[in-house]
Parts: structure tokens; sequence; C-alpha cells
């Protein structure tokens, strides 16, 4: 017999992504449109161990849709990986009824859900990162945010290379993940972009790069280095050091996890948000809610947690072909 789906609690986790509030509300209004109750833990995980929660009514998600950030705040939670830290999430969970949790955020979240459910816990993840890198999940929430705010980032600092006829380095975010860096740079119209899934040859990727462009008239150059691919400070030393130029280096760094969510970060959320609900109420838990060509799928959570997607590395060709001064 199955049990009958009565309250559930929701948590973000993790490095903090646009369009998080976005998956809260859709998660707290939908269960309540299916006649569930919802309370809100905050801080992530350690709100489960400590017992940091907040009831969670239709008017506790309005106006949070455009909110950057999470309104129930998240945190990296060590005594969570913890067998006594999980046992303790467990007791708050018996204790406040929860019949399942929604845990929103990257794979440490998922991982952390995972163990919950190990514990007898239904679990759904929704995946909610900047660095898109997670495997099993053709899109993440906050990535096109972050894009966004990356490109109108370089957009205004070409204006100023171009008058000064500069090289400007920019360094984006992307822990280990080159998505961030690869889609911005083609949307920029880069001289050159080093990912972390491409190794650097310095003198291929960039000098030689840079050459071309002057070769061709231009006069000032814009490279965009993964954070995972190297600091854009030594390659901005190696460019000096190789031709002479003297960059400037801009880290764009956190304000790339802020700012209102895009529509499309906030639909997709949305979309996440109600698919995780549904997996709970129909007695389909111990799923990760994910993308696959433009539709919101579940997957297994073991198996989630073990896919691996192949990198786009063929827009790095497209980028190589319209980049101007390869002709
Ligand atoms: O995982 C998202 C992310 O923004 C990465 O791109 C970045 O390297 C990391 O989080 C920064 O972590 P923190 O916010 O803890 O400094």
């Amino acid at each position: 017999m199955e049990k009958t789906i009565k309250r559930i609690g929701i948590l973000t986790s993790g490095g903090d992504a646009p369009g998080m509030n976005a998956a809260v509300r859709a998660v707290v209004r939908t269960a309540l449109s299916c006649g569930v109750e919802c309370v809100g833990i905050r801080r992530g995980y350690n709100g489960l161990i400590s017992g940091d929660f907040i009831r969670m009514d239709a008017g506790s998600v309005s106006h949070i849709i455009e909110k950057g950030g999470t309104v129930l705040y998240t945190a990296r939670s060590e005594e969570f990986m913890t067998e006594e830290g999980q046992v303790k999430a467990v007791a708050t969970c018996k204790l406040l009824g929860l019949d399942g949790v929604v845990a929103i955020g990257g794979d440490g979240t998922f991982r952390g859900a995972l163990a919950l459910a190990r514990h007898g816990i239904p679990v759904v993840g929704i995946p909610a990162t900047i660095d898109n890198d997670i495997g099993c999940s053709q899109y993440t929430i906050g990535f096109d945010t972050a894009c966004n705010t990356a490109v109108d980032a370089i957009d205004m600092l070409r204006d100023t290379m171009q008058s000064h006829e500069r090289c400007s380095l920019v360094e984006v975010m992307g822990r280990q993940a080159g998505y961030l860096a690869l889609y911005v740079g083609i949307a920029t119209g880069a001289t050159a972009v080093l990912i972390p899934e491409r190794t650097v040859d310095l003198e291929r990727d960039v000098i030689e790069k840079i050459r071309q462009a002057r070769l061709s008239g231009r006069t000032h150059y814009m490279v965009v280095v993964a954070e995972g691919a190297g600091s854009a400070f030594d390659i901005a030393a190696q460019i000096k050091a190789g031709i002479g130029l003297d960059p400037r280096v801009t880290v764009l760094g956190h304000i790339q996890r802020g700012g209102s969510p895009s529509s499309r970060d906030r639909e997709t959320a949305t979309r996440m948000g109600y698919q995780a609900v549904q997996c709970l109420v129909n007695g389909n838990p111990n799923r990760v809610i994910a993308t696959k060509d433009g539709k919101v799928v579940d997957i297994d959570i073991e198996e989630a947690l073990t896919m691996v997607k192949p990198f786009p590395m063929d827009r790095y060709n497209v980028l190589e072909a319209v980049t101007s001064h390869n002709h």
C-alpha cells in the first residue's frame, strides 16, 4: 500500500543559482495544489540536521520567481557527509512528519539526497548550478542567467578594450567545466576561449589567434578563460612575455551567481519543480529531474549519479570557424 504524501520538505544546497527561487515556488505551489503541505528547510542539509525550518504556504513564495539567490539560504554541509549527521537529519524528517524531501542543487546535493533515500526518506533532486555540469541533465537551472550576465559584462569590456586597442582576459566560473566559457565565447565573438576539457596550448590557442587577429587588422582582443582551465592572470603574464601586449584581466567571479533569473531559467525551474512533486505524489520517489531534448524527465537517482554527458566539443569548431581571423 503506497504511503500517502501529506507533507514534504524542500531545501537548496551547494552553490546558489538564479532560478532556485522559481523552483522553490513551483514545488510549494504544486504541492499545495495536490493537498500536500510544504516545509522549507533553511541552509541546506545543515538545516535538516539542526531543525532549521519554516512552514511555507502559497503566500510564502509570492514575488520570488524574479529574485536571484535562494530564500531558503544554502550551505555546503560537512556534518551531513557523516553517518551521525545523516541520522540527525532523518530524525528531523521524522519529527516534522516529512513524507519526502525535494533537494535543489548540484551533484553534491544529489549525493546527500541519496543518503536520505538510503535511510528511508523519499527524495527528488532538481539540478541547479550555473556550471551546467550535471551529467544526467542537458540543462541546469542558472546557466542561462549566468551566461547572460557574463555576455553583458564582456560586451562592456569590449567597448573600452576597443578604445584603448587592448587585450582583455576574462575569467568566468565553471569549477571544472567549460560550458560557461565556450557558450559565452561564442556569444561574444571572443578571439580565443580556454576550457578545461581541452588541453591548453598557449601558442596555438592564444598567441597565434591574437597574431591572426592582428594580421586581419584587429587591434583589440578578447580571451575568455574558464576558471578550471587556468588563471587569467597567469595567461596574461604569458601573453605579455610572448608578444609584448599588456592585457587587462577581469575575473567575473560571483556576479555570475546573482541577478534576476532569465525567462528560460524561470520557466525551466517551474517545470522541474512541478515534475518533482509529481514524482513524490505519484509514488515515484528517489529520482533526479532532468531535461532531455527540451523535455523535463525524471531519472532514478542512483543511475543519475553515474551518468556523464559528452562535452559539446563540436561547438569549439563553430567558434574557430566564425572567428574572423581564421580566414
Ligand atoms: O558550482 C558553482 C560555482 O559558482 C563554480 O562555478 C565556482 O567555482 C564555485 O561555485 C564557487 O564556489 P563558492 O561560491 O563556494 O566560492
